[in-house]
């Protein structure tokens, strides 16, 4: 894609970084995130405009500034949380540590005038309207050229120059929570004078692209969990290399769904996936024993991943690469694009390979949100039953049992899910849900049934509606369902008398519970 015209990203570290690129991507319109300590634009684009992403950190510690080719380009600049703070500082404004931080919902409320020029980034929206606010720092005075249009509890919220179009925005556009943040960012297309022609279907193109391209470097070895990422990873591979080029395994590390591995060998059969299984649960939950840190847990399960695919490579080496259906969600929450972001998790996928193997990665959507996996594995022609399947993390049941994991505790979170899972399918609500599951807690109570006392575990539902597992909202599932679920699970699993409901959003919770 050479010399597109779109718009650039420069990332300071924001956990919503992508997010910016895939709301501009829904619009058609071409994006390209570089990192902060780039110099100059990228030659594939033609640049229309650029954002300025947020960051986790304080512009006065930071060494970043406002990047002087950005600058001196004199194009649109919206800078978002951290941006906006960078282009105040730049041009003379003040940003101070706030003494309370904002996070979550807030209310913006505009300054009338603002909002009714087609050349003003606020054009047509409420004077009024709910935003998504997640910062330390703000802008306590606004540079002498800008004015102040919107404010949020007292704080300043939005920013623009008086003559150039340059905005900065306190609060994330581009996340759901902000109502109206897309028609903020289709106002900044407008404005740049951006065209809209990026086409989706290059999604799968460019995923082969980067099979191919890399794929020169030798065989591939392709992992499977059984998840719509690596299953849609697993026919491109199919789909672009000969037979001699790969070798795909299914690591069944004990941790599945019920039956799942069963069900998973009858799919692939019926997409003439040649894969095999290695079952390695003894080796998993042998090393997890006695170990209840969650990032000990995730650790010692990616580390035994490695080991299995080392052991399979002996077998049916030598691989150059190692092929994985890594997301972005997954790259930005393990270490950030450009390696500003916190760490929230260290999802397995993405963990360092040892030297010794001598492999690469070869992640072809590592760019791409789990709702575009789905767009190419329609494109692949792979049945609605397993694209529409929820997400289900590579470390399995393992990250939702919190504490130890021990056989027994697998068998009671595996009958619990199934009867979730059987129900959610059963009504309707497994279509209108992104991912559901249940957790098993450490926790014991009494309870009774019959006239006989009993002391079992807690289990917890939780269903949530998100778009990329980035946020996540709780899907509102009646009581009476629930209840009925509830009742089952009492009655049916041995181990679990009691049964809770989980109404977090994501954030401040995450959609697992480790
Ligand atoms: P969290 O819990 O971080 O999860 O809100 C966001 C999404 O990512 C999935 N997830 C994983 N997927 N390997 C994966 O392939 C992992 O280690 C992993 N951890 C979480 C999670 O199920 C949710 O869809």
């Amino acid at each position: 894609m050479t010399h597109c015209p779109g718009l650039v990203i420069v990332d300071y570290g924001s956990q919503y970084t992508l997010l910016i690129a895939r709301k501009l991507r829904e619009m058609n319109v071409f994006t390209e995130i570089v990192p902060a300590s780039d110099q100059s634009f990228p030659d594939s684009i033609e640049v229309h405009g650029v954002i300025l992403s947020g960051g986790p950190a304080s512009v006065g510690e930071s060494a970043h500034k406002l990047p002087q080719y950005v600058v001196d380009s004199q194009l649109p600049l919206l800078g978002v949380c951290f941006g906006m703070q960078l282009i105040a500082e730049h041009f003379g404004g003040k940003v101070e540590a706030s003494s309370k931080s904002q996070y979550g919902r807030a209310q913006l409320k505009l300054t009338e005038v603002n909002s009714k020029k087609s050349t003003d980034l606020f054009f047509g929206l409420d004077a009024e309207s709910t935003v998504w606010m997640s910062h330390g720092d703000s802008v306590v005075q606004v540079p002498a050229d800008f004015e102040a249009v919107g404010y949020a509890d007292q704080t300043i919220a939005a920013m623009t120059h008086k003559t150039k179009a340059i905005f900065g925005l306190q609060f994330h556009p581009e996340v759901q929570h902000t109502k109206q943040g897309e028609d903020l960012l289709r106002n900044f297309v407008a404005i740049s004078e951006c065209p809209q022609m990026w086409d989706g279907k290059g999604m799968l193109e460019e995923a082969c692209e980067c099979v191919l391209q890399d794929a020169k470097a030798g065989r591939v070895l392709l992992a499977l969990s059984g998840g719509v990422d690596s299953t849609v990873a697993a026919m491109v591979v199919k789909k672009c290399l000969p037979r001699d080029q790969y070798e795909m395994v299914l690591i069944d590390h004990g941790m599945m769904r019920k039956n799942e591995v069963a069900d998973i060998r009858q799919s692939f059969a019926q997409l003439g996936l040649p894969v095999t299984v290695l079952n390695r649960e003894e080796l998993f939950l042998s090393r997890l024993k006695g170990v209840s840190d969650p990032e000990t847990k995730r650790k010692i399960i990616g580390k035994a991943f490695i080991d299995c695919f080392e052991e399979f490579t002996q077998q049916h080496g030598p691989f150059s690469l190692l092929c994985q259906g890594t997301l972005y969600p997954d790259v930005i929450e393990s270490a950030g694009t450009h390696g500003l972001a916190k760490t929230i998790k260290s999802h397995h996928n993405v963990g360092g390979l040892p030297e010794r193997l001598k492999l690469q990665l070869l992640e072809p959507f590592r760019l791409l949100f789990k709702d575009e996996v789905r767009l190419v594995g329609r494109q692949l022609e792979i049945p609605q039953a397993l694209v529409g399947r929820h997400p289900f993390p590579g470390p399995g049941l393992a990250v939702r049992i919190p504490g130890e994991v021990t056989k027994e505790k697998i068998g009671y979170l595996q009958e619990a899910d199934a009867i979730f899972i059987g129900a959610l399918r059963e009504s309707g609500y497994y279509d209108q849900t992104w991912q559901a599951l249940v957790v098993l807690l450490p926790v014991k109570s009494v309870g009774v049934m019959g006239d006989q006392r009993t002391y079992a575990y807690t289990c917890v539902l939780r269903a949530v509606c998100s778009t990329d597992g980035m946020t996540a909202n709780v899907t509102d599932l009646p009581l009476s369902f629930l209840t009925q679920v509830s009742d089952k699970i009492v009655n049916q699993v041995s181990g679990i008398n009691r049964v809770l409901f989980d109404i977090t959003s994501k954030p401040p919770a995450t959609i697992e519970w480790e």
